[in-house]
């Protein structure tokens, strides 16, 4: 299975990608933790990168189509991937397809979240992040059995520097402008199914779930 899971900042991909990952066995590959871990570890990707994530834009094409160039063709991936916050936008997804063309696989399966503004404020502005594995926690949704610790891993849990107000709406407006046509561009290949993200993580699960099996 391979797949692509679109939606807009904090609309909970990130959240719906480890249950996907799990059920399927299949990688996770999100652009925005590999750029924060290369960020976190100092490297030049990271260095350049770090600037405009926390401003809320999108790095260059040339820098992210690279990598997941690479990730792509890891051994792990050869099975499927569930692919997230990659593309951002028509110049990626056309590269997507060069990238997928030359290792003789295509898409299976899009699926975009829908989640209202109001909604993604209250979820970005109360996430906590584990520094150490990235698993996604919520202050009030989806609290730590500890304070300020990962139930996974046990690591600190922060808040992204991209998640204060300002930067979110920046964010919002960088997903309308740029990714947001990517659901047309699916769409008119018959490949996109459009799942409603308000509600319980469990509830959403099971609408991808029942996407992902062909009865989405
Ligand atoms: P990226 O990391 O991809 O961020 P994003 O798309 O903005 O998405 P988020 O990670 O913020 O949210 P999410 O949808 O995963 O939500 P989550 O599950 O965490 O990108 C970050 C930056 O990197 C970009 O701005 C850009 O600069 C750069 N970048 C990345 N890829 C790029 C690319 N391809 N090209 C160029 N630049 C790129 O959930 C959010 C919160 O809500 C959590 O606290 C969670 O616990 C909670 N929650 C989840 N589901 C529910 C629910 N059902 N009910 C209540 N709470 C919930």
């Amino acid at each position: 299975m391979r797949l692509v899971l679109l939606g807009p900042p904090g609309a909970g991909k990130g959240t719906q990608a480890a249950a996907v990952k799990d059920r399927f066995g299949i990688p996770h590959i999100s652009t925005g933790d590999m750029l924060r871990g290369a960020i976190a570890a100092g490297t030049p990707l990271g260095w350049k990168a770090k600037q405009i994530v926390d401003g809320g834009n999108l790095v260059p094409d040339e820098m992210i189509t690279e990598i997941v160039r690479e990730r792509l063709g890891a051994p792990d991936a050869k099975r499927g991937f569930l692919l997230d916050g990659y593309p951002r936008n028509l110049g990626q997804a056309k590269s997507l397809d060069i990238i997928l063309g030359g290792l003789g696989q295509k898409l299976d399966f899009v699926l975009c979240l829908h989640l209202s503004d109001a909604e993604i404020v209250a979820r970005l502005s109360g996430r906590r992040t584990c520094d150490a594995c990235g698993a996604p926690f919520h202050v009030a949704s989806a609290p730590p059995k500890a304070a300020g610790v990962c139930d996974s891993c046990g690591g600190k849990l922060s808040q992204r520097a991209d998640d204060r107000e300002e930067v979110i709406v920046r964010r919002l407006a960088v997903y309308q402008a740029k990714t947001a046509p990517l659901g047309a561009f699916y769409k008119e290949r018959g490949i996109l199914t459009e799942i409603d993200a308000t509600g319980g993580v469990l509830e959403i699960q099971e609408r991808l779930f029942a996407a992902l099996s062909g009865g989405g």
